[in-house]
Parts: C-alpha cells; sequence; structure tokens
C-alpha cells in the first residue's frame, strides 16, 4: 500500500491545521462565555444625584449636555424635545426601538453616522433617576481628555493580535474582533470588523472610547483590566492606519492566495513522498528482476 501511506504526511499536516482552528475557535468561545458571566456593577439608584453617577460612568464618553455633539447628541433639553415615555423607552432598551423601528431613533441614527446607541442593560430605577436628573438642567461638558500620548501602529498591531500581551491582562482584541484583514479567517465574529472604528467614531471619539470602553461586552471585559495609555495610544494610531490601509476585500483575497499557496506546497510534500516511496519500492523490484533475469 505504498500509495496510501505516501499521503500520511499529508494528512498529518491537514489533522494538524484542523486542530489549530479548533483551538482558535474554543479560544475565542471561551472569551465570549467569559464576556457573558461579568455582569455590569449596578448600583442602586432612584434619584437625580444618583442619576448624575451614573450618567457621569456610563454616558459621558458619548453625551455632553450643553458641550455639543459627542458621538452622539448633545442632551441639552432632551427631557422637552421627548416625552418622558420615550425616553424612558429609549435609555432602557435603544436597540429594541431600533428594531421596532420606531421613527425618532431611526432618525437619529441616520444623523448620528450609524453608529447605534448600546443597550447599557440598566434597570427601571437607574433609568428613573437618569431621567429624573435630565429634569434639573444639569451641564456637563466634555471630559477634559489628558492628550494620548503617541502612539506606534506596529506595537498596536502586536497587542491587536495578542503577539503582545496587555499590561493589565486583558484578552487580544482578535479574539473577538478582526481588522483590514487581520483576523478574518482566525479572528473572532463576537466584535464587528474594525476597518472602519477610526472613521466611524472619528480621531477624538476613538481615543474616548479605547478610554472608557461604554458598551456593554467590551465593558465587561475591559473594565477590570483597562489598558494603559501607551497602550490606548498604540492601538489608536494602529486602527488609524488600518482605516486607510485597511482594503479587507483585497486583503481577504490575499488570503485566499496563501492559502493556495499552502495547498500547494502541501500537494507537492505529498508528491515528493510518494515519488519517493515508489523509487523506495521500485528500486528493489528493479534490483530483483535484473537479479532473476
Ligand atoms: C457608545 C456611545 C453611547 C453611549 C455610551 C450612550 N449613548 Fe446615548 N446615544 C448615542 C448615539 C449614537 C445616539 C443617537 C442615536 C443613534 O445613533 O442610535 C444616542 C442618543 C441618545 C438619546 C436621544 C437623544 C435625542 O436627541 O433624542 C438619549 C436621551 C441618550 N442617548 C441617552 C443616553 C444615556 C442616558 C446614556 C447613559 C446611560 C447614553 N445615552 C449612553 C450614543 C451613546
Ligand atoms: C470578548 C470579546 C472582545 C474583545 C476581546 C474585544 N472586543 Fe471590542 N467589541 C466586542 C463586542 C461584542 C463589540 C460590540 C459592542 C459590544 O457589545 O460591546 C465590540 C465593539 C468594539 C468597538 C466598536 C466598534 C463599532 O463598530 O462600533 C471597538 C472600537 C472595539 N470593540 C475595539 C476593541 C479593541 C481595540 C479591542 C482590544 C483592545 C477589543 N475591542 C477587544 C467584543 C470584544
Amino acid at each position: 500500500m505504498p500509495f496510501a501511506r505516501s499521503w500520511k504526511p499529508a494528512l498529518r499536516l491537514a489533522v494538524k491545521g484542523l486542530a489549530a482552528v479548533l483551538v482558535v475557535g474554543l479560544v475565542s468561545a471561551g472569551i465570549a462565555a467569559l464576556a457573558q458571566a461579568q455582569p455590569l456593577a449596578q448600583p442602586p439608584a432612584q434619584s437625580a444625584g444618583d442619576g448624575e453617577t451614573i450618567f457621569k460612568t456610563k454616558c459621558t464618553p458619548c453625551h455632553t449636555i450643553g458641550g455639543g455633539h459627542l458621538v452622539g447628541p448633545d442632551l441639552k433639553d432632551v427631557t422637552t424635545r421627548r416625552t418622558r415615555d420615550w425616553l424612558t423607552q429609549w435609555i432602557s432598551a435603544p436597540d429594541q426601538m431600533l428594531a421596532a423601528k420606531d421613527p425618532i431613533a431611526v432618525q437619529l441614527l441616520a444623523e448620528n453616522n450609524n453608529i447605534p446607541m448600546p443597550n447599557l442593560a440598566l434597570t427601571e430605577a437607574e433609568v428613573a433617576s437618569i431621567i429624573a436628573y435630565f429634569e434639573t438642567n444639569p451641564t456637563v461638558l466634555p471630559a477634559q481628555q489628558p492628550a494620548l500620548p503617541t502612539g506606534d501602529p506596529a506595537i498596536g498591531r502586536e497587542l491587536f493580535t495578542g503577539a503582545v500581551r496587555f499590561q493589565n491582562g486583558g484578552p487580544p482584541c482578535m479574539g473577538c474582533h478582526s481588522v483590514a484583514g487581520i483576523g478574518a479567517l482566525g479572528g473572532g465574529a463576537l466584535g464587528p470588523d474594525l476597518t472602519p472604528a477610526f472613521n466611524k467614531y472619528g480621531d477624538a471619539g476613538l481615543a474616548q472610547f479605547l478610554n472608557s470602553v461604554p458598551t456593554v461586552t467590551m465593558n465587561a471585559v475591559w473594565s477590570g483590566q483597562p489598558l494603559t495609555p501607551d497602550e490606548q495610544a498604540d492601538i489608536w494610531a494602529f486602527l488609524q492606519q488600518a482605516s486607510v490601509s485597511g482594503r479587507p476585500i483585497q486583503a481577504l483575497g490575499q488570503l485566499a492566495a496563501l492559502a493556495l499557496a499552502g495547498t500547494l506546497v502541501l500537494l507537492n510534500i505529498a508528491h515528493f513522498y510518494w515519488r519517493r516511496r515508489l523509487v523506495a519500492v521500485r528500486r528493489p523490484l528493479v534490483a530483483r528482476s535484473r537479479i532473476s533475469s
């Protein structure tokens, strides 16, 4: 059975490849489970004072009150432009209102660069206290962002893929995200592709995002192990570069070409072994036939 045996090395390589893919998949699933297993801390909240605390921890990454548009609209006078019912529903579950095609929700999304407001999984009491806080007509200017150090996109890339570990131990971004073709095959699909993230959030918006991680899954993972300012700057620089150079379609083409090249190498190896086996089998045969003739 020289033919069957000769395919073994190729087969073994293929099995190894499959095992690697499985491991990557399992790790992604593990990270996903971890993200879901850590619920956000829910402070008890009933009053405008509590509303202020919640607003300043969970909403200021994206909103000011009287300080202009950030990632989302300026919320000055929002209690006069919207009804209490609408605000309650919206702050509780903006995703559901959008899914139900609420006309204001649809219009707001279009006006805000198609960035959906995340569902922050607030309790009824928390939502009520935020609205009570809005009714006191507060002013909340954008937080003075400490200027990020200049980032290095090459380090950002290594942090993204996990080649360099985060100082506080967070999982590599590629566990859940792809960007500009990186991770398109092996990376996680739990989070969105980040190629457009820089343009979507804008430079200041993305810096804010990396600093405060306002969305639910991200926050569950990162609040306990925040990125250092240097890491934020490096990732920021990498995502900026990826938004310019990232042509996911082309990158996918390159990946397909790589996969094809890999297959060819595999076939070559198999072919080589096959030939060698044949030679190994044929030599004694030939030798024997010489002796007998
Ligand atoms: C990740 C960014 C983000 C976070 C965090 C966020 N929002 Fe929003 N918010 C938006 C965006 C973007 C919109 C515009 C609607 C859209 O695009 O879906 C919006 C819209 C709103 C509106 C409607 C504004 C209007 O003009 O009618 C209210 C009210 C609001 N947010 C309140 C909050 C509150 C309260 C919190 C904190 C509990 C919060 N948001 C947290 C991004 C965010
Ligand atoms: C555990 C999985 C996980 C990891 C690890 C992770 N993310 Fe995310 N990320 C998500 C999910 C899920 C979302 C969608 C919003 C949400 O639910 O938080 C998201 C959203 C985002 C967004 C907003 C994208 C958009 O289009 O709105 C950015 C930016 C982002 N992540 C950056 C990062 C960076 C940078 C890292 C590494 C430092 C990272 N993420 C690591 C799961 C993850």
